[in-house]
């Protein structure tokens, strides 16, 4: 089986859906703290499913991570487990350096000692692949290329200096212990299953509900959209074909400045769903004060991953955020259970009981 860390939340729950969708898939140990951002709902659709088993723990947690390790016997782990939300380490970094920083120390050095123990045919095969992101790099100038694997590491925020910090611990395991590992930095995801707390899901549900659409600065900060399901086989490729040790940058082709970003969602509501008092979703657009130290642009070189492992995006930006918007219009009960809170309580009017597998 592989173990999946962070499962329960965006990325992580994509992945292990499509994951288990392809035939002959190996099973699934998914281990999830259930942070805020965790939300086994996500996971709803395999209840049952032996393939599937859930445990809710922290990746720092070395005792639990042992017992994982010794009675699964894993033949690859994918650490997506992370404080992901940049605003959220402005407010307080605490949680940020200890699940990214000490929590993936906690983690390598777990996988560490089992992997040394480890059949020599085993370990041949063995694979630790670490999820990161492009914000490591820092902030590009408007004509500057793109990130390259090559890019030096200047992040600016609490979170992408935590993650940076992993990238570099993840880089030394490889170095001086032998740890068969592999790393992805990805651009801005989106898709289904986004906590509303990130750009584009929160635009489609304040518009939805009438609220401002809140704009930071003049909104002209850069990123390169990728959509999810893209992200999780760009995972699947590098785990597959990845040369160990190395990096690989996974982007979009696919820079836009966020009111751009902003004004294609109403655009798609406007379409979709037309507000019942007839006003035009962009008179919600609410220009706010900026994040501090917000990165201006971010902007990703795949072509490491499609040279080498034969990877491209199969959505467009425009085949991706119809199909983004449409979730959202079809997914309320969900929206509506992660707004109010009650998703917290899924484990326990879903299933009356303590995590369980399936
Ligand atoms: P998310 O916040 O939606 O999900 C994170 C998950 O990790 C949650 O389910 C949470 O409960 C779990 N978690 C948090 N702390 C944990 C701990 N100590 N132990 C075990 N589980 C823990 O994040 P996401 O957007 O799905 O991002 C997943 C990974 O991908 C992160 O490592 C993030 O840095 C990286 N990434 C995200 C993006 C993006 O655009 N969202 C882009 C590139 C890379
Ligand atoms: O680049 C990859 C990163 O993308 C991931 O590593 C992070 O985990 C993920 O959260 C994301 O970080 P960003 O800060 O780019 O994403 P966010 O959705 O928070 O913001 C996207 C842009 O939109 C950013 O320039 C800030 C702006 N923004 C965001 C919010 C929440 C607004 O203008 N208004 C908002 O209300």
């Amino acid at each position: 089986m592989i173990l999946v860390t962070g499962g329960a939340g965006f990325i992580g729950a994509n992945f292990v859906l499509d994951w288990l969708a392809q035939p002959g898939a190996e099973p699934v140990l998914n281990l999830d703290k259930l942070t805020y951002a965790g939300n086994r709902e996500n996971l709803a659709s395999l209840d049952g499913d032996a393939r599937h088993v859930f445990v809710q723990g922290d990746i720092g947690d070395t005792g639990l991570i042992e017992r994982l390790l010794a009675e699964h016997r894993p033949r690859a782990i994918i650490n997506f487990a992370a404080e992901s939300h940049v605003d959220r380490s402005i407010h307080g970094a605490e949680d940020f350096i200890q699940t990214n920083v000490v929590g993936t120390f906690r983690l390598l050095e777990a996988v560490r000692h089992y992997f040394n123990a480890l059949a020599p045919q085993d370990r041949e095969g063995f694979r630790f692949l670490h999820v990161s992101t492009d914000e490591v790099y820092g902030s590009l100038a408007p004509d500057a290329p793109a990130f390259s694997e090559q890019h030096r590491h200047e992040p600016n925020s609490p979170y992408s200096a935590s993650k940076a910090a992993s990238d570099h611990l993840v880089r030394a395991w490889h170095h001086t212990y032998g740890l068969p590992v592999l790393t992805t930095n990805c651009s801005n995801n989106y898709g289904p299953l986004h906590f509303p707390e990130k750009l584009i899901p929160l635009m489609i549900v304040n518009a939805l509900a009438g609220k401002p659409l809140p704009v930071y600065g003049d909104g002209m900060q850069v990123r390169d959209w990728l959509y999810v399901k893209d992200h999780c086989s760009a995972i699947r490729r590098v785990l597959e074909a990845g040369r160990v040790g190395e990096t690989y940058n996974v982007g979009g082709w696919n820079e836009k400045p966020n009111i751009e970003i902003v004004q294609t969602i109403c655009a798609l509501l406007q379409e979709l769903q037309p507000a019942a008092d007839g006003k035009p979703y962009t008179d919600l657009i609410t220009y706010v004060k900026d994040r501090p130290g917000h990165d201006r642009r971010y902007a990703i070189d795949a072509t490491r991953i499609h040279d080498e492992l034969g990877w491209k995006p199969a959505e467009t930006f425009e085949s991706g955020i119809r199909k983004t918007v449409r979730w959202y219009l079809d997914h309320p009960e969900w929206v509506a259970r992660v707004q109010s809170g009650a998703y917290r309580d899924w484990v326990r009017v879903h299933y009356d009981a303590e995590p369980v597998a399936g």
